[in-house]
This record gives C-alpha cells, sequence and structure tokens, in this order.
C-alpha cells in the first residue's frame, strides 16, 4: 500500500494561511471531504459548517447539480481568454444575473473575487467621470466598512487591524459615521453640500457590515442615501458580495429597500461556493460612457481567468437553485435565528442579539474591535464540539448554509451558549 501523504506536514512546512499568525496558531485542520452542511476532518469527524466556509457556501458542500455542471463543462471547454472571444456559460450567467438582479443592472464585468468586483466599481465609477472630462474623484465609504483586501478595495474600507501596515499607501476616502451607530444620511447630505462636485461615488455594504462586525442597518437609511446619490447623480455602489444571493433573505439586500444601485458587486455564493468568480454589474448608463470610438475611454482591466466557463457553469447552475423551495429554506434559518436571538438576549454575557435573514449576530461583553479577546476560545472550543465558527473579535455570528436543518442550528447555539456559561 502506498504511504499516505503527510497533509499537515506538507502545510507546516510550506503553506502561508490567510488572517493566520503563524506564530500563535495550532496545526491547520486537514479537511478531506465535505457534503451538505458538513465538513469531515481526515479521521472522519463531522463539522457543522456554521460559517459557509467565509461566507460561500450556499445550497451546501458538494451540491450535485452544481458539481455535474461544473463536471460536464471541464470536459468541453474548460478556458479561453475573453478579450476577442466568448462562450456560453458566460453569457447564459450574465443573462441570468441580469433577471435576478436589481432592475437597471443590465451589464456584467466578470472577474476573480470579492475584492476584484470591487476593485473593477471603483475604477469602473472613477472613469466613468474621467470619460465625459469631469474632474470629480473622491470615492465616499462608510466607518467599518469592508470591501477587501487588495489595494483600491482596503481603501474603501475602514481603516483598521487588517490595512494598518498599509494606511499610508491607501487613497484618501470622505468617510461617513457607521449607519447602525450614527446618522450616515445626514452626513451624506452634507458632504454633498460641502463638496458635491469633487464626489465620483459612494459605496456601502447595504443593510449589513460583515467583516466590520456584522453591524445591521436599516433599509430607510440605504433608501436615503441611495436617492441622496441619485439627486446629485452621484454613482452608487452596492457592494453585495456577502449579502447577495438570499443572504439577508431577499436575493439582494438592496431589495429591502426597494432600490437598485448603479454598480452591483457580487462574489462569494455566486457559485454557490464551488468556484472564485466575481461579478460587477452596472446600467446602460456606465456602460455607454466607456462605449466609443476614442480607445482611451476603454476599461483597461481584465485577469487571466476572466469568465472562466468552469465557474460561470458552476454559477449559473447555484442561481438555478434559488428557487421557492430555497427562499422558504431561509426564510425557516430566520425563524430559527430569531427564536435563538430571543434566548440570548437574556444571558448576562450578550450584547445586542440582532438577525438580519440567515444571519445572526451579537457581542460578548462589550462592543470591540478584531483583536478583542472575549471570543477568542471559542474557535477552538466549537471546533472540539464539531462546529465551525470564526468569531470577528468579541463578535460571534452563525451564517450557515442554506441547507442547514434545525437540528445543526441548534447545535451551534448550543456549543454557543455552553461556552458563554463555561467562562
Ligand atoms: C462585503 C465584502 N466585500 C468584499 C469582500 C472581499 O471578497 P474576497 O475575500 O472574495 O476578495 C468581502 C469578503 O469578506 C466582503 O464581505
Amino acid at each position: 500500500m502506498a504511504a499516505r501523504f503527510d497533509v499537515q506536514g506538507a502545510d507546516g512546512a510550506h503553506l502561508w494561511h490567510p488572517y493566520t499568525q503563524h506564530g500563535l496558531a495550532p496545526d491547520s485542520v486537514v479537511i478531506d471531504r465535505a457534503e451538505g452542511a458538513y465538513l469531515y476532518d481526515a479521521a472522519g469527524k463531522p463539522i457543522f459548517d456554521a460559517v459557509s466556509s467565509w461566507w460561500v457556501t450556499l445550497h451546501g458542500h458538494a451540491h450535485p447539480a452544481i458539481a455535474r455542471a461544473i463536471a460536464e463543462q471541464a470536459s468541453r471547454l474548460e478556458q479561453v481568454i475573453f478579450a476577442g472571444f466568448t462562450h456560453e456559460p458566460a453569457a447564459r450567467l450574465a443573462s441570468e444575473l441580469v433577471r435576478i438582479a436589481p432592475a437597471g443592472l443590465t451589464r456584467v464585468f466578470l472577474s476573480d473575487d470579492g475584492s476584484t468586483s470591487v476593485e473593477v466599481a471603483v475604477k469602473m465609477a472613477l472613469q466613468y467621470w474621467r470619460n465625459a472630462g469631469d474632474s470629480r474623484s473622491r470615492v465616499v465609504a462608510l466607518e467599518h466598512a469592508y470591501h477587501g483586501d487588495t489595494f483600491g478595495a482596503m481603501s474603501v474600507s475602514a481603516r483598521s487591524v487588517f490595512n494598518s501596515a498599509f494606511a499610508n499607501e491607501l487613497f484618501d476616502v470622505v468617510r461617513l459615521p457607521d449607519p447602525s451607530e450614527g446618522d450616515a444620511a445626514r452626513a451624506f447630505a452634507d458632504v454633498l453640500d460641502k463638496r458635491g462636485n469633487e464626489i465620483a461615488a459612494i459605496i456601502v455594504e447595504p443593510m449589513l457590515l460583515g467583516a466590520g462586525g456584522m453591524r445591521m442597518w436599516s433599509a430607510a437609511v440605504l433608501r436615503a442615501l441611495r436617492m441622496l446619490a441619485a439627486e446629485r447623480g452621484v454613482l452608487f455602489i452596492a457592494d453585495e458580495v456577502l449579502t447577495g444571493f438570499g443572504r439577508t433573505s431577499p436575493l439582494f439586500a438592496c431589495e429591502h429597500a426597494g432600490v437598485s444601485p448603479d454598480i452591483l458587486c457580487l462574489s462569494k455564493g455566486l457559485t454557490g461556493g464551488f468556484l472564485p468568480l466575481g461579478a460587477t454589474m452596472t446600467t446602460a448608463a456606465v456602460f455607454e460612457r466607456f462605449r466609443s470610438a476614442n480607445r482611451t475611454h476603454t476599461l483597461f482591466h481584465g485577469h487571466s481567468y476572466t469568465a472562466n466557463p468552469l465557474a460561470c457553469a458552476a454559477a449559473t447552475a447555484s442561481i438555478g437553485l434559488l428557487d421557492d423551495e430555497c427562499a422558504a429554506a431561509r426564510r425557516r434559518i430566520g425563524e430559527s435565528h430569531e427564536a435563538a436571538a430571543a434566548r440570548f438576549a437574556h444571558h448576562a454575557r450578550v450584547r445586542n442579539a440582532r438577525v438580519l435573514g440567515t444571519v445572526l449576530a451579537f457581542e460578548i461583553d462589550e462592543a470591540g474591535d478584531y483583536l478583542h479577546p472575549a471570543a477568542s476560545g471559542l474557535h477552538a472550543f466549537a471546533l472540539e464540539r464539531g462546529v465551525l465558527l470564526r468569531p470577528l473579535g468579541n463578535t460571534v455570528y452563525v451564517l450557515p448554509p442554506y441547507c442547514a436543518s434545525r437540528d445543526d442550528l441548534e447545535r451551534a447555539y448550543s456549543v454557543i451558549a455552553e461556552f458563554l456559561d463555561a467562562r
């Protein structure tokens, strides 16, 4: 029998993991396979994936319909340069995205992940003005925002421990208060009054500031920000990398407020969590600012794997699963979360228990940032008990795949309750 490959040994010797302090972190857990809401480690132990593997897994791991779509596509056309060429998986996906997205978004620019979808959005917005000979170039963004780890995405993200090593290299933005805490709409109105002709675009994570601490904010403020932008001709960018494809219950968080952005960023759940893919959608008005006989008006942006056919096929298959049954499953998760939030709210250590669609969150002890220690033992504590949780500082959240059962969810809630009682 061939010797088993030493995964942990090779990992420890050669791999560098994301968001990992290798001076402190224990060995990475080897995952051998996954199915539905569960990961299985090398010994076959099941682990309930209560964070949808960094918020990407929608319908469950290894969903057969998506796996089949990828396999069929792989044996037909795995990749082709997307400049000067096109293919059915990309064209179908674009048609599907236009069908389900908020009204008016009729163009789709494909890239690799959430950060690149934001880079493209910001570049589109800035060049939109430049192509018209207008010098406005300032972006407005929210306090506690997180839009990704590339330089443009870091620049529009809040300044935090995630990007403090690069603070001097980031471009300046106009910062509005986090709408879960302050009056972002009033602040935006003030900015538009005082510096309106400098402002090219505003970027927001609609309804939910994710990595900034699962901060939930109101549809009324979202609508107010969108309307102010529209009144002043400022482009409105909705980063739905996390909230897209049903995370907050409706397919897109913008639906809570009945608004359409000028530019929409998508990734994460786009392929159901199978393959990396980003999409930046926009309106005919934005697209037409770039279509011209003038070659300098081109959007000079692209990645080697733009519109990868396998990723596009996975995405179309995943969108096909976003049916009424899936909407009902999301509502059931929301109801289960609501009941759990009501229970957690009575716990002496729990602050601000809250729910938005399939996301449950609260703080342990007090408001805190990413390095707050209150929940630092929870990841290991839960993992030992077969649940994957990854608190953001002392913000604990549960964000499961839509196939999670009531029992799966109860298991996650009870591990969290046990942790709260144990300390
Ligand atoms: C709202 C939002 N935008 C952008 C990103 C960046 O996406 P990626 O990690 O795929 O680059 C994230 C990732 O968490 C996100 O939550």
